[in-house]
Order: structure tokens, then sequence, then C-alpha cells
């Protein structure tokens, strides 16, 4: 058995149809009002796990599952120790740091920076030798500088209509997103012909 961990949502949505064309299709999957985590198709040897996509790495690292599709922000920031085999170019947002439009850095003072993504975010100042007071938050982001909690957030920007929207605006990139296809190292030994075989055809499938 080949164990999948299939983001909940769009995402997943979308791996699931290039699983199910390269032959590891299960039909209850595709029932949408179906509630239940684990989905087997015994015919065709593979075993679905629905999960939160900001746990899909840790199901890999834990060799739960196998291999799994996650987002880049999620792999950056959860650190987890999973072979990253294919860029599946879909997805495409990118990591930034966004503040009001008059925004001017003070250099005496920590940076306050509220993201969902701390240790990106701290990573990413430390590099530049930026002393920074993280906020941890859990979503709706942009609303920290508006009411005056941060001084800039480190975020996912995609289309950049949040940003405008609340009249903030992108100072600088950190690192492109998209989803990749992540394997167990374990995993990558003992099933690693059909693993590998996967990414194969994904890379086809893809590239069309
Ligand atoms: C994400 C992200 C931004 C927004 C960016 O939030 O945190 O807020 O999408 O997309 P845009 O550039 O296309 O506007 P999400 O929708 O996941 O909601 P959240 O605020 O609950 O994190």
């Amino acid at each position: 058995m080949l164990n999948i961990a299939l983001p909940k949502g769009r995402l997943g949505d979308k791996v699931y149809k290039l699983l199910m064309a390269l032959g590891y299709p299960c039909r209850e999957l595709e029932d949408e009002g179906c509630r239940k985590l684990i989905f087997e198709n015994e015919e065709s040897g593979v075993r679905y796990f629905l999960v939160k996509p900001s746990d899909v790495a840790i199901y890999v690292e834990k060799g739960a599952a196998d291999i799994g599709v996650v987002g880049k922000d999620i792999l950056l920031e959860s650190e987890a120790q999973v072979y990253e085999l294919l860029d599946l170019g879909f997805g495409r947002c990118r990591m930034a740091v966004a503040a009001k439009k008059d925004f001017r850095d003070d250099t005496d003072r920590p940076l306050r920076v509220a993201t969902k993504f701390p240790h990106i975010a701290r990573t990413y100042y430390d590099g530049l030798g930026r002393e920074t007071e993280m906020i941890k938050l859990y979503g709706s982001i942009e609303l920290a500088p508006l009411v005056g909690m941060a001084d800039v957030i480190v975020d996912i920007v995609e289309t950049g209509t949040t940003l405008r929207e609340n009249g903030l605006e992108v100072v600088s990139e950190i690192v492109p997103i998209s989803a990749r296809l992540i394997a167990n190292p374990a995993a990558y030994v003992f099933k690693g012909e059909e693993i590998r075989r996967i990414c194969d055809e994904l890379k086809k499938e893809i590239s069309k």
C-alpha cells in the first residue's frame, strides 16, 4: 500500500485528479458529502489520508504517509525532515513583507512582525541582522499593522487584493511559493521505485 497525505480543499482536489489519472483512483474520495478521513483502494494499492494542509508535512515526516503534497510555505515553516521531490507549479504565490504605505523602519527598536510564519520571518530578519519581536497570529494578519499592533507583516501574497483593500503594500519579497511533492526518506528507499514513477509521471503531466 502506498500511503498518501492529501491536503483537504482545492489543492488536494487538484492533486487527487492527477493521481487518479496515474492509476490511483479511489471513488469514495470523490463523494463530496463523505466525512471519512481514510480512503483505501486495495486494487490500485493506495490509501489516502485527508489532512489539514498545514499538517501534511508532519504526516510525511513521521512516516504515517509515504508521500504528500504541501505548500512550500508550510515546508519552510515546519522544517520537516522530508525529501522535496518536485515543484508541482501550482498554488503559486509569494511570501512577502508588507506594511502600511507610510511605514518607515525605526532601527532604534525591535521591529514588530505579525505573522502566521514566525520561523520564516525570523530566519529572514536574522539574515538581515534586524532585531524583531514576533507576534504569532492565525489569520487576518493584515489587521495587525492597521490597529498599530505590528510594524510589518510576513504573509502570503497571491493576487495582492487583501493588501490593497487594507492600504498595505509589499516592502520586500522573501521567497516564491508553490505546491511541492514530498516523501518520507525511509519510504523513498523502501517504496522508491513506485514513488519515483509517480514523480516522473507527475512531471510529465504538469508540463503538458
Ligand atoms: C491568505 C493570506 C492573505 C491572503 C492573500 O489568507 O494570509 O491574507 O490569503 O491573498 P491575496 O493576495 O489573493 O489577497 P487566507 O485567505 O488563507 O485567510 P486568513 O486571513 O484566515 O489566513
